[in-house]
């Protein structure tokens, strides 16, 4: 069965075509990072304009690079909860559009199950149970994947996203937006250990919290303002929300008892996030997936997948597929192992 998954989130528009839920046979992602540098955040009105201009683009190129015609495609899935509710609705209503025209399934997918379902691509032998942690601009949710496959949150953070607080503190470094990338790239040449910034453990929740370690990066900068070295404090940023986001994910995968942790969402393209995560995970018996990089970014392939678990079941959401700007997981009640 082949798919075609549509993202249309946030920032990035794609297209991808993927072939019995595992196989991504490509993906194309049409950025707009660079337009929305200069107003150091997506301004979702511009989102939306792009979106408009750019979906059935992406589709005719992933069509074209896969040599794959609409009669090869057996079922259509886009992301259509949560994000900015204008640039959902291009991709939905691009979706309803092509699923009339062609005559084929319509499923709306969850953009975190499509993070989660990244993994899958990236490991076709993972198997649930497995805690999965979505860290990106808007999200840092520590999942729990149950063996029927059942997606309930452990925790969350309480305040801003991990991808968030990189990305404010890289603005207050002057590095251009979306800074993690390019924080990651100065951390290399610093030293971690010369600029002390705290780490909110939250103790007996899996729950986190970012907005402290955004004003303690902000307190240092102005109160140092002589002997900053910006490689010192990107290198302790990137330390501190990789100390947290690894030892609570690792201590909530023992709690639960399962074998397996994935990561995704852009800050999973993070190097020092993905080893230390392995590492740690290894040392107690965990194994950990990390997708590469353009799997960890919001990308259409993970919606395809998601997409395909429902459409092999004979589901379709048809035309009357709603978008929704908010849509949270259900927090776990009790889990097995706990
Ligand atoms: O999943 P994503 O592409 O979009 C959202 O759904 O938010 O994630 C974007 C986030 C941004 O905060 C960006 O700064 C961060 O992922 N990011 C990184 C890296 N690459 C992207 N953070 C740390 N290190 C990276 N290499
Ligand atoms: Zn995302």
């Amino acid at each position: 069965m082949v798919v075609l998954g549509i993202e249309t989130s946030c920032d990035e528009t794609s297209a991808a075509l993927v072939a019995d839920g595992r196989r991504g046979l490509v993906d194309i992602v049409a950025s707009q990072a660079d337009l929305h540098a200069r107003w150091g955040g997506v301004v979702p009105e511009v989102a939306s304009r792009m979106h408009v201009e750019r979906v059935l683009p992406v589709v005719q190129e992933a069509m074209e690079k896969a040599k794959i015609t609409s009669a090869e495609i057996d079922g259509i899935a886009v992301t259509n909860r949560p994000g900015l509710i204008g640039a959902l609705v291009v991709g939905v209503a691009a979706a309803k559009a092509l699923a009339l025209a062609w005559n084929r399934p319509l499923v709306g997918v969850h953009h975190l199950i499509g993070h989660i379902y990244a993994c899958y691509l990236a490991e076709p032998r993972l198997v649930p149970p497995f805690v999965c942690l979505i860290v990106s601009g808007g999200h840092t949710e520590l999942i729990y994947v149950d063996r029927t496959g059942e997606c309930t949150v452990l925790g969350r953070t309480r305040d801003d996203a991990a991808g968030e607080c990189l990305d404010k503190c890289a603005r207050m470094l002057d590095l251009p937006y979306p800074g993690g990338a390019h924080l990651e790239r100065l951390a290399e040449q610093g030293d971690p250990q010369r600029v002390p910034l705290p780490r909110a453990w939250l103790e007996g929740s899996a729950d986190f919290s970012f907005s402290g370690l955004k004003t303690a990066v902000a307190r240092y900068l102005r109160q140092n303002t002589h002997e900053i070295r910006r490689e010192d404090v990107a290198a302790a940023l990137q330390g501190a929300v990789v100390d947290v986001l690894v030892e609570k994910t690792v201590a909530a995968a023992r709690s639960v008892g399962v074998e397996a942790i994935g990561i995704g969402g852009g800050v999973a393209a993070n190097r020092t996030l993905s080893r230390a995560m392995a590492d740690a995970a290894l040392a107690v018996g965990i194994r950990c997936i990390t997708p590469l990089p353009p799997l960890c970014t919001d990308n259409a392939s993970m919606i395809a997948a998601a997409g395909y678990d429902r459409l092999i079941r004979g589901e379709d959401d048809g035309l009357g597929l709603d978008a929704a700007a908010s849509a949270p997981l259900p927090r776990a009640s009790s889990v097995e192992g706990t």
